[in-house]
């Protein structure tokens, strides 16, 4: 039986999982990696902390999501599809590796913040 993701090592299990995924994804990956080529190893900080604070409210995380979405969609739009595709790959990874409460709650806030997301972006 999987477990429930109870601290930073399983953030940063899941982290890395989902950007393996992501690096190789033909609709999302050229966002990282040609639009905007990020430092992955400062990205991937950014997120530990970020869904650190978000699971369990570290508050470690000082960061501007949507300043970045909203540059990054100037250079190239991003489009409702994208956004599904994140959340698909990122709901597949909590459930390859994780189940509990606070599995369920992870992906619940990806979607709800990739939604925020889109009303800012899209209207
Ligand atoms: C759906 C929910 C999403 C969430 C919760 C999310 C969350 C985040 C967060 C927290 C950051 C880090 C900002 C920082 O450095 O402090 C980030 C950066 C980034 N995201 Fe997202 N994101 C989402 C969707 C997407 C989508 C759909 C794409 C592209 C198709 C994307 C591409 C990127 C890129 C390229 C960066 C790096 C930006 C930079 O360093 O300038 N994200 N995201």
């Amino acid at each position: 039986m999987k477990k429930d993701i109870l601290n930073r090592k399983d953030i940063v299990v899941l982290v890395d999982r989902f950007y393996d995924k992501v690096k190789q994804d033909e609709r999302i990956g050229p966002f990282f990696n040609e639009v905007v080529k990020v430092n992955w190893t400062k990205h991937l900080e950014a997120m530990y902390n970020f869904w650190e604070n978000v699971v369990f409210h570290t508050g470690n995380y000082e960061g501007n999501p949507m300043s970045k979405h909203q540059a990054m969609h100037q250079k190239r739009p991003m489009r409702m599809e994208h956004f599904s595709q994140w959340l698909s790959l990122f709901n597949e990874t909590v459930n390859e590796h994780f189940q509990g409460k606070n599995a369920e709650a992870i992906k619940q806030r990806a979607s709800s913040i990739g939604t925020v997301m889109q009303v800012k972006l899209f209207g």
